[in-house]
């Protein structure tokens, strides 16, 4: 727990954000170091963050690398990946790099289409509500085009119903998909905006009770879809390649692996999102919720060998990645990083990002199947664990380097090292 004195702070949201460091050093006890390392992790950027979020204090850096290697549809991309875990961009950049002598990454995708859920309560007959919507489809484009005219004007808009009946355990409700072309927005902001301007009328139609209006993270309407061939040779072998296959089994076949797996595929998928400004809860959730549609836990990546002996992987998921509204638009870090993507569509976006996460997945299995993952690990692992331990300067490389020689990335033996090479001027 912290020395916190209290969690009241009388005014606080309507404090500057330096004014709410001062507040919170206060009550927590901050130190002056820590006080000036959180106003300076935020310089420059502080007015920023106080529009981004409430209540902001600070901000936080996370590094931003670039893969190399990457080729999708025949074009050479940089992609800016954000992440503070070490390996992550190497793998990706050595995975990419395997696979462009048979052309690197294909794509395809299914349209930006989101949903949001409209949720009726109350009516004794869920499946005649259904019906009563589906008679109004013309009146709910109608409500639905209006709520967002530019959308509308950039070829987006309002395209389609689904209602389900689903049982729960008050007994079968009736939920209103409402499905919505958002053409290059992510479209949180416009189907929400639709659904709830369209959740009177439904009652007014049908008699039920509207109650939940809220996007689905499950857009299984908005899939991008990666394949990519690896050549034997370049994967180390037969042996190599059919353990990798036996790893992919392993996966598609235990929850317990697949989380660790599919996390796999995630640290390169949210690096991307995370570097354009993109919601990485949004990406995470549809993933996971997409890769269970079929009621158990899987692989979200699919492997097998070719004709020729070569592994073949494919990725699909849901992709609701846009390039304008929310943080992509106002922060300066992701308009850069969107630049050097060269995107001008979200489309191309989502298919950048699966490139990515199918990489990320080869250079996983292979490390696994053959060194392990903590050799990679180790070498930026060793430097985190000396400033763990205070090293500073050229300390960290001194103590990494020997941390690895002996074979012991511990911090116990890091601060031995420390204080040894302190002690020996
Ligand atoms: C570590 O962040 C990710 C891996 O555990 C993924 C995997 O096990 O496939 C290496």
């Amino acid at each position: 727990m912290s020395d916190v004195t209290s969690s009241r702070i009388e005014g606080f949201h309507k404090m500057s954000p330096e004014a709410r460091l001062q507040a919170v050093a206060r009550q927590a006890g901050l130190d002056n170091e820590a006080v000036a390392g959180l106003a300076d992790a935020a310089s420059g950027q502080i007015d920023l963050a106080d529009r981004l979020i409430e209540n902001a204090i600070s901000s936080m850096a996370i590094p931003v690398g670039i893969a190399t290697n990457i080729t999708v549809d025949g074009r050479d991309v940089l992609v800016p990946m954000a992440t503070e875990e070490s390996s992550v961009i190497a793998a990706v950049c050595n995975s990419a790099k395997r696979c462009r002598s048979t052309g690197g990454f294909r794509t395809s995708t299914s349209g930006p289409v989101m949903a949001a859920q409209i949720q009726l309560l109350g009516a004794d007959d869920p499946e005649n509500v259904r019906m009563k919507v589906l008679e109004r489809i013309g009146d709910i484009r109608t409500i639905c085009d209006a709520t967002d005219p530019l959308l509308v004007k950039f070829g987006g808009g309002f395209r389609d119903l689904d209602i389900r009946v689903i049982g729960t355990p008050e007994g079968p409700m009736t939920v209103v998909h409402i499905i919505v072309d958002t053409r290059d927005a992510m479209g949180a902001n416009a189907v929400n905006s639709m659904a709830e301007a369209l959740a009177p009328k439904l009652e007014e139609w049908t008699g039920a009770r509207s109650l939940l209006r809220i996007l689905t993270n499950l857009a299984d309407r908005r899939l991008a879809r990666v394949r990519a061939v690896w050549p034997v040779d370049e994967i180390g072998g037969d042996r190599v390649r059919d353990d990798m296959l036996s790893a992919y089994h392993f996966a598609d076949s235990d929850p317990y692996r697949a989380a660790t797996h599919n996390k796999g595929i995630m640290n390169g998928i949210s690096a991307v999102v995370l570097a354009t400004g993109n919601d990485t809860r949004a990406i995470e959730a549809g993933a996971h919720a997409f890769t269970v549609r079929d009621g158990r836990y899987r692989s979200m990546t699919r492997w097998e060998k070719d004709g020729d002996g070569n592994l073949v992987g494919i990725l699909e998921m849901p992709m609701a990645v846009g390039l304008i509204g929310g943080a992509t638009k106002i922060h300066p870090t992701a308009q850069a990083n969107l630049k050097i993507l060269g995107v001008t569509t979200a489309d191309e976006l989502a298919r950048i990002i699966v490139s990515v996460g199918l990489a990320q997945n080869f250079g996983a299995m292979r490390a696994l199947a053959t060194t392990g993952i903590q050799k990679g690990h180790m070498a930026l692992h060793a430097q985190n664990v000396a400033m763990m331990v205070g090293a500073a300067g050229p300390e960290i490389d001194r103590v990494a380097e020997e941390l690895k020689a002996r074979g012991m990335v511990r911090q116990d033996v890091a601060e031995e090292i420390l204080a040894r090479l302190r002690a020996d001027g």
